[in-house]
């Protein structure tokens, strides 16, 4: 009877004890924590889908409407989600810096659903992937990457009125649309740059059309692949099972032959020597998609903006044709001309950079996105652990503050860059931590191929600058329609 009474006494004292800590922790949490609202929520009039329907039908015009209504820190209610938008960029801090946000915590799902990476190997293997493609492709290294890269451009952009792939016009015209154009010379330059020549058959045109053709539904839907079961999305589902297929088979036989000695290998190599071999060919298809999705894109949106822009196009010849004048000449002195197309690749084309820049800046991303993983304040409002937190660089390079005449393509506003880093208002590439490791690769493509288009083609836009798709959030935008244009080969190239 006795150890009875004793435990039971023992129990109801450790009880009481635990509900007397567990109050004073409450209080002093709570006199600790600054008091304030939610933010302002929009929540739609559907259970659970919330304003889904509202905000799926437009959503980059969507969500600058509900700043616009309700302020600077705002919550929408989308499918089971709350998403917090932070919009100003006095706030971007909280985005990029805090403790209190998460961007793996964030992107986990999303990697999930597109390439059928587990959670346990996302975060396994998420940081280190992160390093080595940072690495990889540092500034430092990037002269010995765009020598080959430059070659291969050269080489796809003079292969342009080849038959087979522009229905020709005459001798040399040209009719094309613009994006098929970039989107063909460009995927083949790259993927041979970063993966491996030939590893995905560029040269091969019948092989080369079906990945293409593959790649583009996988990057046409993946925002959708990001958030829905693949049942709904029949298309994207066969194009991911085929691009995974295929790179199961090219991942295996690439383990085989990484070269040991690290600045010798590509960028898939140096991937596959640091990731776990079961998930290679999920993460080598990430890569993939993230090579190319938005850098591609913008391209064409440059290319597009440049050659309506009469002013800036004879701006941009006056800095572009010496250069490659040059490199004409002297293309057997093979020291000089690689110091030169190095040149070209660390920024010796200042004004084809500002070009870019100006239309990475008008066509940049709508969203980015972190996980809150602890409460914190903003504006007064208590944003709550749980949310998505969400900027938008599309609409923070909007704002007339930062960005005079916001909707005006000049590339002139650039003209005081440092060469190595952005203003922190310009937001394309994310920030903190986990901000895009090609962004300078990106840049030195775009100012090669910029650069080479503009010196080899006049480029008659026939229905002028198509406007930008309002359906997409994630990456940089999309052209609402085509954009047929005709192209003349110039004396100059
Ligand atoms: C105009 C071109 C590009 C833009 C605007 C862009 C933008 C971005 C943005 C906004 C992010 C997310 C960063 C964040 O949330 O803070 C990102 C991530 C990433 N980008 Fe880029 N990017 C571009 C080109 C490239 C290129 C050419 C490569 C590779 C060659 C690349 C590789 C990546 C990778 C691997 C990530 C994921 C990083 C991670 O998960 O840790 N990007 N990019």
């Amino acid at each position: 009877m006795f150890p009875w009474f004793l435990l039971a006494t023992t129990l109801v004292v450790i009880i009481c004890i635990y509900y007397v800590i567990n109050t004073i922790t409450k209080k002093v949490y709570k006199q600790n924590t600054p008091k304030g609202a939610l933010p302002p929520i929009y929540s739609g009039w559907m259970p659970w889908l919330g304003c889904g329907l509202e905000f799926g039908k437009s959503p980059l015009t969507f969500i600058e409407l509900m700043r616009q209504k309700y302020g600077p820190v705002y919550t929408l209610k989308v499918a089971g989600e709350r998403m917090t938008f932070l919009t100003d960029p006095e706030d971007f801090h909280i985005f990029f810096r805090s403790v209190n946000v998460d961007f793996q915590k964030a992107v986990q799902n999303a990697v999930q659903n597109v390439a059928s990476v587990t959670e346990h190997a996302f975060f396994r293997n998420h940081t280190k992937i992160h390093d080595t493609v940072k690495g990889r492709l540092a500034v430092s290294r990037l002269p010995a990457i765009g020598q080959d890269l430059f070659s291969e451009m050269k080489g796809h952009l003079l292969m342009i009125n080849a038959p087979k792939m522009l229905k020709s016009g005459g001798e040399s015209k040209i009719s094309a649309e613009l994006s098929q154009v970039v989107r063909s010379t460009m995927y083949k330059a790259v993927m041979n740059n970063l993966f491996g020549a030939e590893l995905l058959r560029t040269g091969h045109e019948e092989k080369f059309k079906e990945l293409e053709k593959y790649f583009v539904t996988f990057d046409d839907q993946f925002e959708y692949g990001a958030r829905l079961p693949g049942i709904f999305l029949r298309e994207w589902s066969t194009s991911k099972k085929w691009l995974l297929d295929l790179f199961r088979s090219i991942t295996a036989k690439c383990l085989k032959n990484i070269p040991e000695d690290a600045a010798k290998q590509n960028l898939l190599q140096s991937l596959l020597s640091v990731v776990d071999a079961e998930y290679a060919p999920n993460w080598a298809l990430l890569l993939l998609w993230a090579s190319l999705a938005n850098a591609i894109p913008i391209t064409f949106w440059t290319l597009c903006l440049i050659y309506s822009h009469p002013e800036v196009l004879a701006k941009l010849r006056t800095e572009v044709e010496p250069v490659m004048k040059d490199l004409k000449n002297i293309v057997f002195f093979l020291n000089l001309f690689f110091r030169l197309v190095s040149d070209v690749t660390l920024g010796q084309m200042p004004y084809t950079r500002q070009c870019i820049l100006e239309a990475i800046r008008l066509r940049s991303p709508g969203i980015i996105t972190r996980r809150v993983v602890q409460e914190f304040t903003v504006k007064g409002f208590n944003v709550p652990a749980g949310d998505l937190l969400m900027v938008s660089p599309f609409w923070a390079h909007r704002n007339p503050k930062h960005f005079p005449e916001p909707d005006k393509f000049e590339p002139e506003r650039w003209d005081s860059l440092d060469k190595n880093s952005f203003p922190d208002e310009f937001i394309a590439f994310g920030g903190g931590r986990y901000q895009c490791p090609g962004r300078w690769f990106a840049l030195m493509e775009m100012q090669m191929y910029v650069s080479l288009f503009v010196n080899m083609f006049n480029c008659e836009l026939l229905q002028g600058v198509p406007d930008v798709c309002p359906l997409h959030l994630v990456g940089t935008q999309q052209p609402v329609h085509s954009c047929p244009v005709v192209l003349t080969r110039r004396n100059a190239s």
